[in-house]
């Protein structure tokens, strides 16, 4: 990491956690933890938790996001949830492009696009993931893909817009698999993003994106990854569910 840039640790949730659970959880990490002055939390329950979850988040330094969203802004859309709802919930974040949107429900670069601009409109900040399947990495397409995403998903924003938007990277062969990439590995990526980024939007933008890394992200192994320095925190699945692993991930040492 890179001190000019406050890190984030974030906890999606995905599909865990009942509103009593959820509730149950974020007050414990909180006491655990403490206030954090110095790094931000970003918990993403489910939907179901998010107004729960936002009654009884107290603690300095942490944030409410979403894991999702519609980029309309109301209509007749079963089943989906507006940015403005988010808003009224009072989260500040919603993961937007997450691999398992992709593969699962045929999320494509361009609906990510227009998830991502809905966000930025309505004030929240959006985490776009990016990352390559196991096959690409194999045939060295990775940074192809990873280029691909980015600019679909940030094309037509402007330097001001971008600036609230957090970038992770999740190589999907890493996610929930328990195995990580290396810090190297995942170095490489987030220095290669950087600098699409840079030539996207310039030096300030550059300068100032978080680029967080996910997939198997565990206490073993937040320190070396938090160590190099285009890693600006971590989005973490597995070891976000209790409070012990991410109560440690939170407090990664610089
Ligand atoms: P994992 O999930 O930490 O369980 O690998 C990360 C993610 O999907 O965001």
């Amino acid at each position: 990491m890179n001190p000019d840039r406050r890190p984030l640790m974030a906890a999606n949730w995905k599909m865990h956690k009942t509103v009593t659970e959820a509730v149950s959880l974020v007050e414990s990490l909180q006491k655990e933890t403490g206030p954090c002055a110095d790094r931000e939390v970003l918990i993403a329950p489910p939907f179901t938790a998010l107004k729960a979850v936002s009654d009884v988040m107290k603690q300095k330094g942490y944030c409410l996001g979403a894991q999702n969203c519609h980029w309309e802004e109301k209509g007749a859309f079963t089943g989906e949830i507006s940015t403005a709802m988010l808003k009224d919930l009072c989260c500040t974040y919603v993961i937007v492009g997450h691999s398992e949107r992709r593969q699962l429900f045929g999320e494509t670069d361009e609906t990510v696009r227009l998830k991502g601009a809905a966000a930025i409109k309505a004030g929240l900040a959006p985490v776009v993931c990016v990352g390559e399947v196991l096959e690409a990495r194999e045939r060295g397409e990775t940074f192809e893909v990873i280029a691909r995403q980015i600019e679909g998903a940030l094309k037509g924003l402007s330097e001001e817009q971008m600036a609230g938007v957090v970038i992770a990277y999740e190589p999907v062969w890493a996610i929930g698999t328990g195995r990580t990439a290396s810090p190297e590995q995942a170095q490489e990526v987030h220095a290669f993003i950087r600098g699409r980024v840079s030539s996207l939007f310039g030096k300030t933008i550059e300068k100032n994106v978080r680029i967080l890394y996910g997939g198997s992200v565990k206490p073993s192994n937040i320190d070396a990854l938090m160590a190099e320095p285009d890693i600006d925190g971590a989005l973490v699945g597995g070891a976000s569910l209790e409070v012990g692993s991410f109560k440690s991930l939170v407090q990664f040492n610089f």
